[in-house]
């Protein structure tokens, strides 16, 4: 990853699927004079994400793909990035699994937040799995993408407690307030150093 040094802002990508609430975080991280990152481009596989929103209201471009056919989807998506420069992806509740191809293409430079304190809990229904397993602590992870679903190099993590009388989206909620701090620290770890 390169180095952030302080001049011109990383062009950034952020992909999402739903509500957007990161996209957001990360937006008001971006305009941020210490911030090392300009979000120029939003691309999500679902029309009706609400985040779409977000990246209107914030007058970012963005893109919307649908992945029935995700080869032709990922190649557009790939011309997106370059024609934008984009050099940094932050996916943010992006629900769809990118390709080794498309991986490949941007090796090192894909990041995701995740639910769970990895390894613990890949995949889904990542809090009702650590409720259910009478966890003491739950939490979330930014993480490199590689090619195995949520197993890259991990970047950060915050462990957040669970407390007995919780429910997965009460759990959910409190984790994601979590998410929302962690994943622009993140960043700054990865194109700081910090
Ligand atoms: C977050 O919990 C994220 O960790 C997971 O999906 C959720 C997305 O939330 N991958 P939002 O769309 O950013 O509000």
């Amino acid at each position: 990853m390169k180095k952030f040094l302080g001049l011109e802002k990383v062009k950034t990508a952020v992909f999402i699927s739903g509500t957007g609430s990161n996209l957001k975080s990360l937006i008001k991280f971006s305009h941020k004079k210490s911030s090392p990152i300009k979000i120029q481009l939003v691309i999500s596989n679902n029309k009706k994400a609400k985040g779409l929103n977000i990246s209107k209201k914030y007058k970012i471009k963005n893109k919307v793909y649908s992945f029935d056919q995700k080869k032709s989807a990922e190649k557009k998506i790939l011309d997106d990035l370059n024609k934008n420069q984009i050099y940094l992806v932050c996916l943010a509740g992006f629900m769809k699994i990118l390709s080794k191809n498309f991986i490949k293409k941007f090796k090192g430079k894909i990041i995701n937040i995740h639910p769970s304190l990895l390894p613990k809990y890949k995949g889904l229904n990542t809090h009702k799995r650590a409720i259910n397993n009478g966890d003491k602590f739950s939490g979330c992870t930014v993480h490199f993408i590689n090619s195995k679903v949520d197993s890259g190099k991990i970047i950060l993590q915050k462990k957040v407690k669970i407390v007995k009388k919780d429910t997965s989206e009460v759990l959910a909620k409190r984790i994601l307030k979590q998410e929302h701090y962690l994943y622009p620290l993140a960043i700054k770890k990865v194109l700081i150093n910090l």
